[in-house]
């Protein structure tokens, strides 16, 4: 764990990334003092800014700012901030930034200093940014360097093992963190130990008590202002091959060995070296048009026009082992839909027929956001002198049950994660890799490689998505609580 000396630079420090999620998340440790002592966190970009704009910048997004001891800590926040401006593609921008990182260190009692490198950065620039990086402002002495990079790693197979190895040329894979912000969420984390830590989940967690599982990702606004970054990745891309399948791992992986990075890793791996790739029989794909007063995805004027993107995917996947042969996990995601909503439901088998009929099955949800929760739906007997079972539910909201705490924002625990080395909730070259074998043959029959790109099924801002969606679902034995 670094303990001092250590300076965080955010590059695309004036982008969006860095001023919503970054930026605050780095705040949000400093107050709750996480951050090693003496940090300083120096603003990169392009931009041309002064000290007090990159100030207000940085601190913009800061929740309760009105309140006097945040507002204290923001002030105690600045005085740890600094601001360079450069380009991202010519070596003296670099040494400039080092010049500045240098005075920062002179600073420094010991001589050991860390350097953590943020790329808030558009793809385009991953590569000579990190080389960069590397050339010309590397400590060679002493502490640790380590670079955190995010998606989108590639867009294929191909071009994401042309970005892995070109940064790997500079970075080893110690130093590197990939991030997936979604494996950073508390809900996310939470599944290890609801499935290992229960002994009563565990023992019915395969393909004799389960019938099939769904991981939905929604989204109640479009692309606005987005669409050009949107058009060229899609739904898939953007939240179903990492965020959705790094969920699908977690839930489905063997218990590893310990807690410790490369044990989880491997059994992620080992999962997704299970899962073939999609086929076209199961996906649907949707694109969202005008409704209530609310413009379409091709009205964007960010969005090329007659785009066939989908903006709306649910694919079905399949994992060829013996706990999990013949159950079909569907991942949905979709933007533009009636409500904001992530969560895994887990549909148990029906119990058999006999004192009961037509009973509704148990189902486990569990709610990543917003309000996180775990719900088991069961049946239980109506309270009076009669036997009749109705569905109910046993619920752990977690804003009833732990109602004191407050929830960690995935960043914050991801750059925690990264100053102490620990890579667990990062993805590793392989996971990538695989992840990406699983995807590119439908995202390439999508992107129209091999003939006529498929048009996607339209569906109303604001509806639950496509038509085909609950006939989709149901081809997988879904069964909802009203067809019981
Ligand atoms: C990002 C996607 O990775 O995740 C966005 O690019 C999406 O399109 C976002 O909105 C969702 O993250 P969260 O934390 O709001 O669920």
């Amino acid at each position: 764990e670094l303990k001092d000396n250590t300076i965080i630079i955010v590059f695309g420090a004036s982008g969006d990334l860095a001023k919503k999620k970054t930026l605050p998340a780095l705040f949000g440790l400093f107050r709750q003092g996480f951050l090693p002592r003496d940090t300083h966190i120096v603003g990169y970009a392009r931009t041309k800014m002064d000290q007090a704009e990159f100030e207000k910048r940085a601190t913009s997004n800061i929740k309760g700012a009105d309140d006097p001891e945040t507002a204290n800590q923001i002030e105690a926040f600045k005085q740890r901030l600094s601001y360079v401006s450069g380009g991202y593609e010519d070596g003296e921008s670099f040494d400039k930034l080092n010049a500045h990182l240098q005075e920062i260190e002179s600073h420094y009692q010991s001589k050991e200093c860390n350097r953590i490198f943020y790329l808030a950065l558009p793809p385009t620039v991953f590569i000579p940014v990190s080389q960069h990086i590397k050339e010309h402002c590397y400590v060679s002495k002493g502490g640790v360097n380590r670079i955190i990079i995010e998606k989108p790693f590639g867009k294929d197979l191909e071009s994401a093992r042309h970005l892995l190895s070109s940064v790997k040329q500079y970075w080893t894979e110690d130093e590197t963190f990939r991030i997936d912000h979604y494996l950073g969420k508390e809900m996310v984390k939470n599944l290890l130990v609801l499935r290992f830590a229960n002994v009563a989940l565990g023992a019915c967690w395969d393909k004799n008590y389960i019938s099939n599982v769904q991981i939905t990702f929604k989204e109640p606004f479009g692309t606005e202002g987005r669409g050009g970054y949107f058009d060229e990745f899609g739904m898939i891309r953007d939240v179903i091959q990492n965020h959705l399948l790094q969920v699908l791992t977690i839930l489905t992986m063997e218990r590893p060995v310990s807690f410790a990075a490369e044990d989880i890793r491997d059994e992620k791996v080992k999962v997704l070296r299970s899962i073939p790739p999609v086929e076209k029989e199961d996906c649907l794909l949707g694109q969202y048009v005008s409704a209530n007063g609310k413009p379409g995805y091709l009205d964007d004027n960010t969005v090329p026009p007659n785009s066939v993107c989908p903006t709306y995917a649910a694919t079905t996947l399949w994992i060829h082992n013996p706990r999990w042969e013949g159950v079909p996990f569907i991942l949905k995601a979709g933007k533009a839909l009636n409500e904001a909503k992530v969560e895994v439901r887990i549909q148990f088998k029906d119990v058999t027929q006999g004192i009961f009929k037509d009973i509704a099955r148990n189902e486990l949800v569990i709610r990543i956001q917003p309000s996180e929760a775990v719900y088991l739906k069961m049946n239980a007997k109506t309270p009076g002198l009669y036997t009749r079972a109705i569905p109910t539910e046993m619920d752990l909201t977690y804003k009833r049950r732990f109602t004191e705490a407050k929830i960690p924002e995935a960043y914050e625990s991801l750059i925690l994660d990264t100053l102490r080395g620990d890579h667990s909730n990062f993805v590793r070259h392989d996971e990538l890799d695989y992840a990406w074998k699983i995807f590119t043959p439908i995202l390439h029959w999508i992107d129209g490689k091999n003939g006529q790109r498929p048009k996607p099924s339209p569906y109303p801002y604001g509806s639950r998505g496509p038509k085909e969606l609950d006939g989709f679902i149901k081809k997988y034995g879904y069964k909802r609580a009203d067809d019981a």
